[in-house]
């Protein structure tokens, strides 16, 4: 019997159709030798320690053998728990359990487990606004609505709002897409609303280690853990740490620290995306954790990301300050330029700006994508520590020239330059 092939197309679920490819279009760009990408979230990939990652494999292999070729607990390689309950304790000077740890491919998927254990369709999320592009990503396919936490947290309403959400979200360390460092006193009335309200509040933290103007205020972890008594924690703030920052994006480990209950109810979703997360690279950090190589690695990635820094405000201020403003932001990877009023209105839509800079060979990535709604489009997020000094200078050089040509079009994409979906 001859059997004729129909085509198939995909019948796609309908969450889809309020997804972007946008960070897919980045990392592109990051990969291009014409571009200079000012864009992605990047580390300084010549700072990474390629040597010692060789070294440590082969201790790791040593050490643990077959155990670190099997699957393994789904809540992770037992010793790498026991180590970040350790980290974790010393962090806050609470004593945290191996119960409440849960060690994650990446703090993504703790923001992707966090949506699909928490998160029906209509539920509300508090989220510090703008907001950090991933998270939207993650839970995107769980349709949460949101309410934006931008830090006036006596607004009428506020209270309300996180009664009725799932659980707030914040980047208080150097926050993406602003580079913002939340003082003390706003960390302290938040957790106690959200505790007032019988809410969670997701404390996302990578940027912690890059601390480039001193040091930032106590985590809301620890603030949190300073109100309760001993281990297990089971308190409101569910802490999200990485080494992709400190160590390098590619192992792809990060953790979650959160009530027993919840990381094992977590742990179950988590076993339906992965099993469990790979026991050879979760060994291999254990090396980099148990070590004094954070300690040693920090002060040299701050110095270079404090000169990259510098660099793109000095290049900045040069070429671009007659349209953007911006704040010096004191730690993480990102200067926050916010397009200046003209007569009344934003001079510049960044939307717009994009299809004029990728013209120019010049990536950066424009605040819509912040926005769950998609309306902000007056500023943009621009990397730094990704290049070199000279390479941020070019790039500036060739943003101004993209504005220029904007301007001049009279803020119009023409059809020769293709207008990215954001
Ligand atoms: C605020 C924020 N959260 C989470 C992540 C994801 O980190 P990881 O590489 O650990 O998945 C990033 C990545 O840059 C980030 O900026």
């Amino acid at each position: 019997m001859s059997r004729i092939k129909k085509s198939c197309a995909p019948r796609y679920a309908r969450w889809l159709q309020s997804t972007n490819n946008i960070t897919q279009q980045f990392l592109a760009i990051g990969g291009r030798q014409d571009f200079v990408s000012l864009a992605g979230g990047l580390p300084a990939s010549e700072l990474y320690p390629i040597e010692l990652m060789r070294e440590a494999m082969d201790r790791a292999l040593t050490r643990w053998g077959s155990h670190a070729l099997e699957y393994g607990p789904v809540e992770g390689f037992p010793a790498l728990r026991d180590a970040i309950a350790r980290r974790m304790s010393r962090m806050t000077g609470r004593r945290f359990a191996v119960g409440n740890i849960l060690i994650t491919t990446g703090a993504m998927q703790g923001l992707d487990l966090m949506g699909k254990v928490l998160l029906d369709p209509g539920d509300l999320v508090v989220a510090q606004f703008p907001t950090y592009l991933g998270a939207l990503d993650a839970w995107r396919a769980r349709q949460p609505v949101y309410e934006k936490l931008t830090w006036d947290l006596d607004r009428p309403g506020f209270d309300e709002a996180l009664r009725r959400a799932k659980f707030a979200y914040a980047v208080p360390n150097y926050s993406n897409p602003t580079g913002v460092l939340v003082p003390t006193p706003a960390r302290q009335l938040l957790l106690e609303k959200v505790v007032e309200a019988g809410t969670l509040l997701v404390e996302d933290d990578p940027y912690l280690p890059l601390q480039l103007d001193g040091a930032p205020g106590p985590s809301m972890l620890a603030i949190d853990s300073a109100m309760g008594e001993q281990a297990p924690y089971r308190g409101s703030v569910v802490y999200l740490g990485t080494l992709s920052k400190s160590v390098v994006p590619g192992l792809r480990v990060g953790w979650l620290v959160a009530d027993p209950e919840l990381v094992q109810t977590l742990a179950v979703a988590k076993q339906s995306s992965d099993i469990s997360s790979s026991m050879l690279t979760h060994a291999l950090a254990l090396e980099f954790v148990d070590s004094t190589f954070e300690e040693q690695h920090a002060p040299k990635v701050v110095a270079v990301y404090r000169e990259r820094r510098n660099a793109l405000l000095h290049a900045a201020e040069e070429y671009l300050s007659d349209w953007f403003e911006w704040d010096v932001p004191p730690g993480g990877m990102f200067v926050w330029m916010r397009a200046r009023d003209g007569t009344g209105a934003p001079v510049i839509n960044t939307n717009d700006l994009y299809a004029y800079a990728v013209d120019e060979k010049v990536a950066f990535v424009p605040s819509s994508v912040f926005d769950f709604e998609g309306r902000l489009t007056t500023a943009m997020r621009v990397n730094f520590s990704r290049s070199s000094p000279e390479v941020i200078a070019e790039g500036v050089r060739r943003l101004r020239r993209a504005v220029e040509r904007y301007l001049t079009s009279n803020s119009r994409v023409p059809p020769s330059l293709s207008r990215a979906s954001f």
